[in-house]
């Protein structure tokens, strides 16, 4: 019942012409019918252009952060009206780079992700763990600590049109994946926490698998009961690779 999700974090990858034959690539492999849904987040600054090229494929267009606030003095930003006005129709926030190199705290990150999904965005909330606090076997409280500034802030109804990502840190750009086993220990530990507020929602909120997912492990973490998909970052620059996590997902 729910239905698969892959998106592609390109991260500050890309130039115009390496995304115009990236895109072109995946619009040429895609299925004409898939029965995921599929959605890359380019840089800020390509948005548009990638919006464009995508136009009436299907395959949907993602930010990889917003602005908390809805207009006015602050330098560097874009807000969620913004993210809409150009074609997106995801954000991704609580990356953990934006959470470790940017220090973005729980708070800011539930108020993004409240601008987001007031402003008709499906944001992609990030939670997870560092490596240190898997070691002190801390996986559990902090996902839920991260999830929880969320659900305070806007609430368990905003959960219908959201999606959650697992990403525990130390399985980013490593090439250390989590087993699917430890992947699905948390992915049922997310879904419970919702639950506690509506059993519902929680059942139809999609969560995702991030972190060294590539074309040779996708279909086993997939398989995994409580893992709806996936938010690629480094496979996500390789048509051919993202094709073949994409049809991973499709297979489940
Ligand atoms: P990775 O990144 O697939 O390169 O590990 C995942 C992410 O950061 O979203």
């Amino acid at each position: 019942m729910r239905r698969p999700f892959v998106a592609g974090n390109w991260k500050m990858h890309g130039t115009r012409a390496e995304n115009a034959v990236l895109i072109e690539a995946l619009l040429l492999g895609l299925p004409a019918q898939p029965s995921v849904d599929i959605a890359v987040c380019p840089p800020f600054v390509y948005l548009w252009e990638v919006a464009r090229l995508v136009k009436g494929s299907g395959l949907g267009v993602g930010a990889q952060s917003v602005c908390a606030e809805p207009v006015g003095a602050f330098t560097g930003e874009a807000s969620a009206t913004m993210l809409k006005d150009v074609g997106c129709q995801y954000v991704i926030v609580g990356h953990s780079e934006r959470r470790g190199i940017f220090k973005e705290t729980d708070a800011l990150v539930a108020r993004k992700f409240l601008a987001a999904h007031s402003h008709g965005l499906i944001p992609i909330l990030c939670v997870g763990e560092t490596l240190e606090e898997r070691e002190r076997g801390q996986m559990a409280e902090v996902v839920s600590r991260q999830l929880r500034a969320v659900l305070d802030v806007a609430g368990v109804e905003a959960m219908r049109t959201a999606v959650v990502a697992y990403e525990p840190v130390w399985a980013i750009g490593t090439g250390k994946n989590a087993s699917p086993a430890q992947a699905q220990e948390a992915h049922a530990h997310i879904r419970a926490e919702v639950a506690a507020r509506d059993a519902k929602i929680a059942a139809a909120l999609r969560v995702l698998y991030g972190g060294s997912v590539k074309a040779t492990n996708a279909r086993e973490i997939f398989a995994m009961p409580d893992v709806d998909g996936g938010l690629i970052g480094g496979a996500s620059l390789k048509a051919d690779e993202f094709l073949k996590i994409c049809a991973a997902a499709q297979a489940h």
